[in-house]
């Protein structure tokens, strides 16, 4: 299959344009840089051994979309495009409202009308908010706490409408818990801007020695050691379940919904020491007060996803932090490293 993905140089997207490249598809990458470099497709590149075609333009912009359509034949689009910092969604909703919401229904809309019926979301475990129990079941009730939550849940909606009231549509969402690690090359990996806000990078700057210590957000959750407990899911097997994902639901009408993740919860306290034995570095932490928003405890449950798409997570927590060390010590600043 030929498939445009958006937002292709970003963290998600490289991976995934390396795993649809290895399973022989081809692709072409819009993105327009507003929270990745060059640099990044670049590497993939190398990685794949080819040149990976690619647009520099906003994947809101129906000129540019229909451009494109124009002159490739597309299958199906992944979009990663968007933006996705819960708290800068709080200071700035109109800006994520427009550039995931708005953004994306442009999208939906320029491609039904250039005639490429499949669509692949990104969407989140945010959408589920706090959860009444864990492992969370795709049919549990969504209640997102945030703007960027609300934005990805309008456009789960969306596409749903769409596709119900389209027939021909393929709309496919996949509901991510927590990605982290990297490509086994070390090339490519996770490049935040400015102070993560994510725990794996930040343990991931506070080994290579850019940061001192870790703020562990709250240790009174009613969890085993009292920090809180995620589902951390490699990056490359999120970007196997989108190519399994594809391959599986590409011309099959109608809205598919799946959770991506281990099924496996992880504390903060766990993660940390895991990426201190595989780094073989100190990562000095202090326990600080709760971060307003955050959950105690969220895994997933991803049995539809096995049974549908023939997809499960492979890599265990030792591959996760060893890959992710991998590319941050080879790269303590980033795609800027060497430069
Ligand atoms: P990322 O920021 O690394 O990648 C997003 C890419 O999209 C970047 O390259 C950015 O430059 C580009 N982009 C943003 N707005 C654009 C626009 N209007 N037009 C063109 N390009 C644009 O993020 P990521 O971690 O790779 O996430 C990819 C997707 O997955 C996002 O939609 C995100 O909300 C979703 N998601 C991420 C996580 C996570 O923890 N990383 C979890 C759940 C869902
Ligand atoms: N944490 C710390 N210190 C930090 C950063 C995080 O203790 O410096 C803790 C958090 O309190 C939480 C855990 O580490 O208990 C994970 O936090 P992350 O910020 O890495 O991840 P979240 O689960 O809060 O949220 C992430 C993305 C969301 C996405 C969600 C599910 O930020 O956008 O995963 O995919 F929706």
């Amino acid at each position: 299959m030929h498939i445009l993905v958006t937002g292709g140089a970003g963290y998600i997207g490289t991976h995934t344009c390396i795993a649809l490249i290895e399973a022989g598809h081809s692709v072409v990458v819009l993105d327009n840089f507003s929270n990745s470099h060059p640099e990044a497709l670049k590497r993939v590149e190398q990685i794949c051994q080819r040149p990976v075609p690619f647009y520099e333009g906003d994947a809101g912009d129906a000129d540019t979309l229909k451009y494109i359509f124009s002159q490739h034949h597309i299958d199906g689009v992944i979009h990663f495009a968007g933006s996705k910092a819960v708290g800068e969604s709080v200071e700035k909703p109109m800006l994520y409202y427009r550039n995931n919401v708005t953004a994306s229904q442009t999208l939906i809309e320029t491609m039904n009308d250039a005639g490429v019926h499949t669509l692949v979301f990104s969407s989140s475990a945010t959408v589920y908010g706090d959860p009444q129990s864990v492992p969370i079941f795709e049919d549990f009730p969504l209640g997102p706490t945030n703007p960027y939550g609300r934005s990805k849940l309008m456009v789960e909606q969306i596409i749903q409408d769409f596709c119900q009231a389209s027939g021909a549509f393929s709309g496919i969402i996949l509901r991510y818990f927590n990605p982290v690690g990297a490509h086994d090359s070390g090339k490519i990996g996770e490049d935040p801007n400015g102070i993560p806000n994510n725990l794996m990078p930040f343990i991931a700057q506070v080994a290579v020695g850019k940061r001192e210590t870790l703020s562990v957000f709250g240790s009174d959750y009613p969890t085993a050691d009292g920090t809180g407990v995620r589902d951390y899911i490699h990056v490359c097997d999120l970007a196997d379940g989108h190519v399994k994902a594809l391959e599986t639901l590409h011309g099959q009408p109608g809205s598919h919904i799946f959770n991506l993740g281990t099924g496996n919860g992880i504390s903060v306290l766990e993660m940390v020491n895991a990426y201190a034995s595989a780094s073989e570095q100190p990562v000095p932490y202090q326990l600080v007060a709760r971060r307003p928003g955050d959950v105690a405890c969220c895994y997933a449950n991803s049995d539809h996803a096995k049974k549908v798409l023939g997809w499960e997570a492979k890599h265990d927590l030792h591959s996760m932090v060893s890959s992710s060390w991998h590319w941050q010590s080879g790269n303590p600043d980033g795609y800027q490293s060497g430069k």
